[in-house]
């Protein structure tokens, strides 16, 4: 159904889920809005019944717009197949329910997303499946965790709040030693930067919320697949939850996909500078993102990595009152004070991870914030990022 028309990254970020000549020329796929589908004849109702899923029997099920949406990721990945569920979390859940079952064990990186965390901790114990949580490090001493009974190995990289690499090559190599599955949480590089599947990754969440919606209005999660057994099986699983993304949500994250390399591109631009520029400021102990050169996790993610997207972290010096972080994040003018990230517009959330920790702890005492860089001029996020931060040392001093 795809019209793909290079296996270059940009191209078919492009056209890849698009076929205008099967739809009157329309540049975009139509939206199909159904719960409702009616069959012709006995023998199409039959036909549309198909265990693979494939036929259009029901909304929930699938449809063209479903169908072009995946068929795209699917392309842009380099997977066997994807589907589209609700949101980045039921991708998560989803792909996780996709292969485990009742006496398993998996093992799942320290610095999770953390309803990630609270799935495995409130839902997967439940139906007797432990998870042991790992340091986001570990790299190939990750089969020192391994048990009989692990079936999955869940990795995230870099973490969403601490930015830590995972050496994603080293765990899925000794995952592959001994046939355990690899999912990765791929949200904040997207197949823009992390070519997952090439890096031994077998099941790639990643969270359409963000960049490849790229506009703030839209929950959707996708899960790409590498070969077609995972494919059948994370989407069986997914359908017998009753779990779908509606119509236009769907419509806007495919249109999301035309312009999301340009949109990263500038993200990654005005991350990379805010973060520089953080780096030197006095009321700043330390700056978390791989791209920088004395991250601890730059050779990874230069070694494996082709970008970075728009979100990092900062640390505070100790010390800062509330009042003082009050006056610094209530009077920015450009960032929002708001959960998610990957739209065009930057955030700025005050977080602790320490509270979301297991394997390992978190040390460090200062407040960490958290940024995305949206797509203003760069000029005015530093204006008044400096800004804030000139409150934050003025009220401390009253
Ligand atoms: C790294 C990561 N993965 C997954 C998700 C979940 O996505 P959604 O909010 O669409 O459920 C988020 C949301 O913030 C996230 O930050």
């Amino acid at each position: 159904m795809s019209s793909k028309r290079s296996d270059r990254l940009k191209t078919n970020l492009v056209h890849a889920g698009r076929d205008p000549h099967n739809n009157h020329g329309v540049v975009n796929p139509p939206v199909y809005h159904a719960s409702t589908i009616l069959q012709p004849s006995l023998d199409k109702f039959e036909a549309a019944r198909k265990p693979d899923w494939s036929g259009y029997r029901y909304g929930r099920s699938g449809t063209p717009t479903s169908r072009y949406f995946e068929d795209g990721i699917a392309s842009i990945y380099g997977g066997a197949g994807a589907v589209s569920v609700s949101s980045g979390l039921a991708a998560i859940t989803n792909a996780i329910l996709a292969c485990v079952k009742a006496g398993d064990h998996i093992l799942m990186t320290d610095n999770v997303y953390g309803p990630a965390r609270r799935f495995c901790d409130e839902i997967l114990t439940k139906f007797n499946i432990e998870t042991t949580y790992y340091d986001p490090l570990i790299g190939s001493k990750i089969k020192e965790l391994i048990k009989p009974n692990t079936v999955l190995i869940y990795t995230e990289s870099p973490g969403s709040q601490t930015f830590e690499m995972s050496d994603i090559p080293a765990i899925a190599k000794e995952a592959q030693a001994k046939e355990i599955t690899v999912i990765m949480d791929n949200t904040w590089a997207s197949a823009m930067y992390f070519n997952a599947f090439e890096k031994g990754v077998d099941i790639v969440v990643e969270a359409v919320t963000k960049y490849i919606c790229g506009h703030s209005d839209v929950m959707m999660g996708v899960i790409v697949s590498k070969c077609p057994d995972w494919e059948q099986k994370t989407r069986s699983t997914s359908r017998n939850y009753g779990n779908a993304s509606g119509p236009d949500d769907l419509y806007l994250a495919q249109r999301g996909l035309r312009t999301m390399a340009v949109r990263m591109e500038e993200n990654q631009r005005n991350g990379l500078d805010l973060a520089n520029w953080l780096k030197d400021r006095p009321e700043v102990k330390r700056v978390l993102h791989p791209g920088l050169e004395t991250d601890p996790g730059h050779d990874i993610w230069k070694r494996d990595f082709t970008g970075a997207s728009g979100l990092f972290s900062f640390v505070l010096e100790d010390g800062y009152s509330r009042a003082a972080l009050a006056a610094m994040l209530d009077g920015l003018n450009l960032y929002g004070m708001g959960a998610s990230w990957g739209g065009f517009e930057s955030l700025i959330v005050p977080a602790n991870p320490a509270d979301n920790r297991t394997a390992t702890k978190w040390e460090e005492s200062g407040q960490l914030l958290r940024v995305h860089a949206g797509l203003e001029d760069i000029e005015d996020l530093i204006d008044d990022l400096g800004a804030g931060l000139d409150r934050l040392t003025e009220i401390n001093s009253l």
